[in-house]
């Protein structure tokens, strides 16, 4: 029989389980190939400094939570990290001594153009060649050719290292080229004066911290995996000249060449923007993350998942009984009779102390339950090695001894203990810059599956599904729970509790419009770029791919140019929000300007992936007069900027771009809301599918969406989380009409769009039978991209609605087309794409 402890023990590691045994979506599995690549060359650093030796750290106390942006980081250490580091090893090593003379020669800050002397360049290329000397390098150049992403020839192969790491680009785009991988990943950067970017090094933490610009604040770890001085990978805290980094992981003691191996590997096998890679070297299991800026690096980072002590520390505090850990030490047991029966019951023990620990893991890392079940489910996936306890005779034990080791399967105990926990940490990195997230967002051409897919339409306390029936044509009557979310935020916006509502907005509101939404299978832009002959359905916004070959986006842009649509009665509700001033702000990811349209003022209103409003060359970022740059692309004609003839686009933020300054606000709205309204989007899109996990906790959040997605495709939802599936313009109409606003809203809507704009009041306008302003069409299968097809939405009022159709003349979108100004000129689309 077990012991009590044991047995208690066991109560509670039951409930643990049911907890994490919930269905997800797979994840990210290890690497093997990359794992093993990664194995060798850190066999062959020879030039990696040694704990204790040529260096030692003191970690001092662990950092306390700071937000990004925040610079008021407490102390937690009281030394420096760097005890002592060997410098004359450093110097005497070439490529370290080569790598310290670069490190002077960048602007730390963003928007302030980089000048790259003769001198300097010489120094990249010297640098270089001392990289490409090592047997580090040596054998990730053989391996990227035998992949085919090199040529054997080395000076090939040093230009395209040269392009990866040296080549000057926009990070800021209000200035010239400020940045380049090197600098970000290893030099650091500071962003807008408030914020560090980049800093991955520790060659350059020491210098940094040896000159006083740098000050150490503490480990940033879990409680069961407490770093070492001699660990290799650390996560950190410090301030760099008074800016706080909140957490910044690096390599300690590794050599640049390892360094600069790695990521180009990465950044050469992959086309993502953003590429993150699951491997194990030596004794941890580590994300590396490689983030492109067009043919560059813009950044790269290891993430540190888990150590060998994880493990180790779990065991150690656990009331563990003795067959147990016998278990986890990794023996494999023979047993018979009670004895087997004991085992099975310490095997079971040790499953759910394994599922304790990805739990555990989890919720230090960001309360988020997904990840333990994410975590668990690819460890699930794993073959169960770990322990094993069989039914054998005595003599069929005893001959089994004698095959232990292979009794572990493929892999050994210990590289199956570092493959237990696996859980992202929810580093703030690189928040401006646009990126789809996750690889399921990462559409291909075939994608045509149910969006259904990427959430479930589950209901639950907190939400209610309501599709239109036969017996409500268009939907405009549908089943309705009063004990629905959205019953529930009603009340509370009744009640007062909701005065700075933040709505968080996509492409869904515009569908009533007749534009198409983005990933709709079927009706979607995506589904509909075939004929543009792209690589996938997102190069089309893709910076790179536009560099390369503008035509795509600018036969795309013919389309999407707003001016054919009106606003529809989602836009008016939010307008009305505004009116009743309860509007925080809106964050809209669309770029039909029909948000400003409604009158949504400027102040109110974030376009976080820009507008056609105004117009800038990609490369230079020359202001371009967006109504010429309109007329360029409308009749075919590519327009190009006078002062670096690279191409012009509108400022609509493509992938890889910065998001707009304004969309920074964010960080002092979210903090402020008290009620966030998402509608219409699939969250897919980084940074502003994180946006909503930035409001405090108990702010009510209410999803408006044909489907669930983003955390509310957590079953069950999270308390104070609400959502209304179904067509959006039916329940935005149901919502307005629990709270009394519909007669306003459909006033506002006529008044508007009759254009008859009154600013203060809303004067009552009945309008004529069956043309109904809340019922928009909802999408329509469409040919091509099928925007003209469904340009005129039912229930659209006449005449303004009609394609061609010009807004109010208060339009502020069109008022600052002509207020941006510079020289201009065009050239015929036909022409060789610009670069
Ligand atoms: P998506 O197309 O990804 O998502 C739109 C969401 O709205 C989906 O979940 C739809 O189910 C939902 N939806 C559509 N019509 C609806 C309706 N009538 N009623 C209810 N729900 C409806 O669009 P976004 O999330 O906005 O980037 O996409 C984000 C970004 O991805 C876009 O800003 C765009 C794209 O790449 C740029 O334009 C640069």
């Amino acid at each position: 029989m077990a012991p009590r402890s044991a047995m208690s023990c066991f109560g509670l590691l039951v409930i643990m389980l049911a907890m994490v045994s919930l269905p997800i979506d797979a994840s990210q599995a290890v690497n093997q190939e990359l794992s093993d690549l990664f194995n060798e060359l850190w066999k062959l650093d020879t030039n990696r400094m040694k704990p204790g030796t040529d260096y030692t750290i003191s970690l001092q106390g662990k950092a306390g939570y700071v937000s990004q942006g925040n610079n008021n980081a407490r102390d937690h250490a009281s030394s420096p990290l760097f005890s002592s580091v060997d410098e004359n090893k450093l110097k005497r090593i070439t490529t370290y001594s080569r790598f310290m003379k670069l490190l002077d020669n960048y602007e730390r800050s963003t928007g302030v153009a980089e000048h790259v002397t003769a001198d300097e360049v010489t120094e990249n290329n010297l640098f270089l060649d001392a990289v490409m000397g090592t047997e580090v390098m040596k054998r990730v150049h053989k391996y990227l050719v035998s992949k085919g992403f090199s040529r054997s020839d080395l000076r090939t192969f040093k230009s395209q290292l040269y392009t990866i790491w040296f080549r000057l680009y926009h990070r800021d785009r209000n200035a010239g080229e400020d940045s380049c991988g090197f600098e970000h990943v290893f030099v650091g950067e500071t962003k807008f004066g408030t914020e560090i970017a980049g800093f991955h090094n520790w060659v350059q933490f020491y210098l940094q911290e040896k000159s006083r610009n740098v000050d150490y604040k503490g480990y940033k770890a879990r409680d069961l995996d407490m770093p070492d001085t001699d660990d290799h990978i650390l996560n950190l805290q410090f301030s760099w000249h008074g800016l706080v980094k909140p957490v910044s992981s690096s390599f300690v003691g590794a050599s640049p060449e390892f360094e600069i191996a790695l990521y180009t590997t990465i950044f050469l096998l992959n086309t993502h923007r953003s590429t993150t890679v699951v491997v194990n070297i030596d004794q941890c299991q580590l994300e590396l993350v490689v983030v492109r800026h067009g043919r560059s690096i813009g950044t790269a980072y290891p993430k540190l998942l888990s150590t060998a002590h994880l493990v180790a520390q779990l065991q150690v505090r656990l009331p563990l009984h003795p067959l147990s850990k016998v278990l986890l030490s990794g023996k494999t047991v023979h047993a018979t009779g009670d004895t087997f029966q004991r085992f099975a019951l310490a095997e079971a023990e040790v499953e759910c102390v394994l599922q304790i620990q990805t739990f555990y893991v989890a919720l230090y890392v960001g309360g988020d339950m997904s990840k333990a079940r994410s975590s668990w489910d690819k460890r699930a996936s794993q073959e169960r090695v770990l322990t094993r306890v069989t039914r054998h005779s005595a003599s069929q034990a005893r001959q089994k001894e004698k095959i232990q080791p292979q009794d572990f399967g493929p892999d050994s105990h210990e590289s199956q203990q570092k493959k237990l926990s696996d859980s992202s940490f929810p580093l703030v990195q690189d928040l401006s810059l646009m990126s789809v997230s996750g690889q399921a967002a990462s559409l291909s051409w075939k994608v045509s599956g149910s969006e259904g897919s990427s959430g479930p339409n589950h209901g639950g306390p907190s939400s209610s599904v309501t599709k239109p029936t036969e017996s409500s044509p268009g939907g405009s009557t549908v089943k309705h729970s009063p004990q629905s979310g959205l019953a529930s935020v009603s009340r509370l916006v009744k009640l007062g509790r909701c005065k700075n509502v933040v709505v968080v907005a996509g492409a869904g509101i515009s569908t009533a419009s007749g534009i198409p939404d983005f990933r709709t299978p079927g009706t979607g832009l995506y589904a509909n770029l075939a004929k543009y002959d792209i690589p996938y359905p997102e190069a089309v916004f893709n910076i790179d791919y536009f560099s390369n070959d503008p035509r795509p986006f600018f036969s795309l842009a013919k389309e999407l140019y707003p001016g054919t649509h009106r606003p529809n009665y989602i836009h008016y509700f939010i307008q009305m929000l505004h009116h009743k001033g309860l509007l925080l702000r809106m964050y809209t990811q669309n770029i039909d300007g029909l948000e400003k349209m409604c009158g949504i003022p400027d102040d109110k209103l974030v376009e976080a992936h820009g507008s056609f409003a105004t117009a800038s060359c990609h490369l230079c970022y020359t202001p371009f007069c967006a109504q010429e740059a309109k007329s360029a692309i409308m009749s075919d004609m590519v327009p190009v900027c006078t002062f670096c003839e690279a191409t012009v686009k509108p400022d609509i933020v493509f992938f890889g771009e910065d998001l707009p300054e304004k969309y920074f606000l964010h960080s002092k709205d979210f903090p402020k809301a008290d009620l966030l309204i998402v509608m219409g989007t699939s969250l897919q899109i980084e940074p502003f599918a994180s946006l909503v996990n930035t409001v405090r906790s108990t702010v009510p959040r209410l999803l408006l969406n044909r489907n669930a997605v983003g955390p509310f495709q957590k079953v069950p939802l999270k308390r104070g989380d609400y959502m209304e599936l179904g067509d959006l313009v039916d329940t935005v109409r149901r919502f307005a009409e629990m709270l009394g606003w519909h007669s306003e809203i459909q006033d506002l809507m006529a008044s508007r769009e009759n254009g008859t704009v009154h600013t203060s009041s809303f004067p009552a306008i009945s309008l004529p039978s069956g043309n109904d302003p809340g019922r928009g069409t909802t999408q329509t299968k469409t040919t091509g991209l099928g925007r003209r097809g469904a340009s005129e939405p039912s229930g659209r009022l006449p005449p303004k609605s009609r394609p061609g159709a010009r807004g109010p003349s208060s339009n502020s979108s069109e008022k600052s087309e002509s207020e941006t100004d510079s020289k201009s000129t065009v050239s015929a689309v036909s022409s060789s794409p610009s670069t």
